[in-house]
This record gives C-alpha cells, structure tokens and sequence, in this order.
C-alpha cells in the first residue's frame, strides 16, 4: 500500500468534497489521520507541522480551500465577489508558513486563474468555485507526476555522473550510496517525493545499494518520517544523527555517490533554502569530493528571488529545542502513551532557524521534473527549464 499523507475525495454529485491529512506528528508510532474542514483547520495543520514538506504544505492549502467551498452553502455571490472571497481566503492561508516558496506559488496562480474565471462572459459565483476546485486538484495530480519525473532524472544523473565510468568486472549493480536530510518523501509531497523519490527510483532500478537518513534535528522529520517511510517500501537504509554526516563521507569516500536534498525555496541564482543542517552536509560533500544534489519541482524554483540573502528564515519555538515528544517505552520496550521529555537545561536560550541557505557555489545540481539543471560557468541559469516544452 502506497503511504498517504492526504487523503482527497472529490464532490460527488450534491456531496461536498473531503479531506484529511496524516497527522506527522504522531508519526512514526502512530497512524492517525485528521479531517480538515476549514481553511482555519488547515492553516493550524501547518503551522504546527501535522502535514508539512514544500509541496505538501501547497497541495494541502489548496484543497482545503477546495473543500470549504466545496461544503459552503451557496451565498448568491457575484463572480467577482466568489473571486474575491476566494482570493481572501488564498492570502488567508499563506501566512500559515513563510520560508516554502510553493504555498507562494500556488496562491499566486490559483489568485491568477480565478481572475481570469470571473472575467468570463457568462461567469457566475459557481463557475468560478468549480473552475478553483479542479485546479487544485490539478495540482495534486502534478505534482505526483513531477515527483516521479525528478526521480528518474536524478536516478539517471547520478547514475551517469558517479558511477557509468566505473569498472564492473567485480562489483554488483547496485553500486549507489546516498545521504538525505529532513523529509522529502510520499509525506511530504503529494507522493513519491523528490529527493526520496530520487532515492526510490535508484531502488526500483537495482542501483541503489544503501541510503542513509539524518535524524534531522530539532524536528526529527529524518528518523521519525524518511526513516519510516524507507522501512514502509523496503529500502536499504541506516539512520545516523545529524553530526554523524563527516565521519559517514570520510568512512565512505567515494563509494557514497551523492547527498541529494530537497528545498522549500530555490532562489533565482541558484542558493537553496532547505531544512536546517542541509548548509553543513554542503560544507562537508564539498570537503570530501561528494556530489550535492537539490531535488525540487519547478514550482520550488523563485526567480523572484535574487539570492539565498532575500529569502525569510522561519524561526519556530524554543521548546522544539529543548523538549523531545515520543512515547513512553516500557520494561519490554513497549511502547506507552506519549510524554513531553526536557533535554536542556531550564532557562538556557534558543536560536531555533527551521531552514538554512547553502549557496548555489556547493550545489551540483538542481534535479527538476524537466532535467536537471548544472552551473555553466559558475552560475545556475533557470532559463531553459521554464522555456521547456514537453514534446
Ligand atoms: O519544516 P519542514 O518539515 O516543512 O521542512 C521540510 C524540508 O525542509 C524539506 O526538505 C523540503 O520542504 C522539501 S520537501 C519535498
């Protein structure tokens, strides 16, 4: 069974739309999913993390929005007020998190693409919700195919990169070794992943031989969600915390082929906003000869955005810091109810930033669902992957 972080049911005939997202926080002891009704529900789903990820955080604004509407008692709204409301409603929903630009993005073109459904001839109030609601559940469909599209582009990339020229007289096919950090997978995207997709596509095509996790630290997304995913599918893995990366790259030198990443925002030149720690694995792949790859759709991608320096850093709570949640374990390591654990001293300080910048400088390469994307002389140039046309 293919893991769900959402859970969408279309309308049917008179019957509204549904929702439900797999709360990750009580991930990975327990399986627990929660209906979301209004933009309110959702706007605190995200913000306390219960579904988080870039694209997820997107896919789960827009349906939201897609189920209120769809439940809503029709008001006898004009198209431009039906517009409005949703629009209201879109900015509403954005301020849930800052640093992912994909909740920007889609807000941005679902506003777009209700503008222009209301300035149609015979608009009324419910061609405009009906034209919104498919295309939020447009983006759900998307962005599953898009993942599958980064995986085997960057299955491929690494495969041609790192290891085609290497001798096979002696050793088996599944040759590739890889290091991600946070979550990127089926939890945090609309499924498949990007960065663990580009994992999963390695193991679908015997190629990879072991994929390693960080802990992820202070949120744990490495060994509470990738971790349970990689056990969910049956992939080789090992769980290391997050300082465990250097002696892992000195251990493996060259047998690892690559750290692959996800992002919650690329900027124009190329510098990436992903989870905090990503900055140092960075740092550390350069030092020891490792290939660093970002795995983003192109909706992750802001040309807005000059550089690493614009983008906002979200700054969560202390007590992410400084308490631990998990469930008690008994005598004979059964798990009990979970508890709130203090690891720090009482009354220390905390700097808690959820996402780092590591400059386009130490980054390979951005795997996108169109390609992936090298630096010619020096600089990442976007151009090509927005001009694409798929033949
Ligand atoms: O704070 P989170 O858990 O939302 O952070 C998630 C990450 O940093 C992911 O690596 C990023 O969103 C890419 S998810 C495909």
């Amino acid at each position: 069974m293919v893991l769900q972080a959402v859970k969408y049911t279309p309308t049917s005939g008179e019957g509204p739309a549904s929702l439900e997202i797999l709360d990750q926080l009580q991930l990975p002891h327990r399986t627990v999913y929660e209906p979301i009704k209004t933009c309110e529900d959702g706007f605190d789903a995200i913000k306390q993390m219960k579904v988080r990820g870039a694209p997820a955080i997107a896919i789960v604004a827009a349906l939201t929005l897609a189920v209120e509407l769809s439940t809503a008692r029709d008001e006898a709204r004009s198209a431009a007020e039906a517009r409005d409301h949703i629009v209201q409603r879109l900015e509403y929903l954005k301020k849930s998190r800052p640093t992912a630009v994909n909740l920007g993005d889609a807000v941005g073109k679902l506003s777009k693409l209700v503008a222009t459904a209301a300035d149609t001839s015979d608009a009324n109030s419910q061609t405009v919700v009906k034209d919104y609601i498919a295309a939020a559940e447009r983006m759900m469909v998307d962005d599953v195919a898009d993942n599958k599209a980064i995986g085997a582009n960057g299955a491929k990339w690494i495969w041609e990169n790192t290891q085609a020229g290497k001798s096979r007289a002696t050793s088996a096919v599944q040759d590739v070794k890889i290091l991600t950090i946070c979550n990127t997978g089926s939890l945090a995207t609309a499924g498949y992943g990007t960065a663990l997709g580009v994992i999963r596509s390695l193991h679908n095509a015997d190629r990879l031989s072991h994929a390693y996790t960080l802990e992820t630290r202070p949120y744990n997304q490495g060994s509470r969600l990738t971790a349970y995913e990689l056990v969910y599918d049956n992939i080789p893995a090992t769980l290391i915390t997050d300082s465990m990366a250097g002696s892992l790259m000195a251990r493996e030198g060259s047998n690892l082929a690559a750290v692959v990443v996800g992002a919650d925002r690329v900027a124009a030149n190329g510098d990436t906003a992903n989870k905090i720690g990503t900055y140092s694995l960075a740092v550390l792949a350069r030092y020891h000869g490792v290939k660093f790859l970002v795995a983003a759709p192109r909706t992750t991608i802001d040309r807005a955005t000059r550089s690493g320096k614009d983008i906002v850093i979200e700054e969560r709570a202390a007590d992410e810091v400084t308490r631990i949640k998990g469930p008690q374990i008994g005598p004979r390591e059964e798990l009990g109810e979970p508890a709130m654990v203090s690891t720090a001293a009482i009354g220390i300080n905390v700097w808690n930033p959820a996402f780092d910048v590591t400059p386009a400088e130490l980054i390979d390469g951005i795997i996108t669902e169109v390609g992936v994307v090298e630096k010619a002389a020096s600089v990442f140039n976007f151009d090509s992957i927005f001009t694409y046309m798929a033949n």
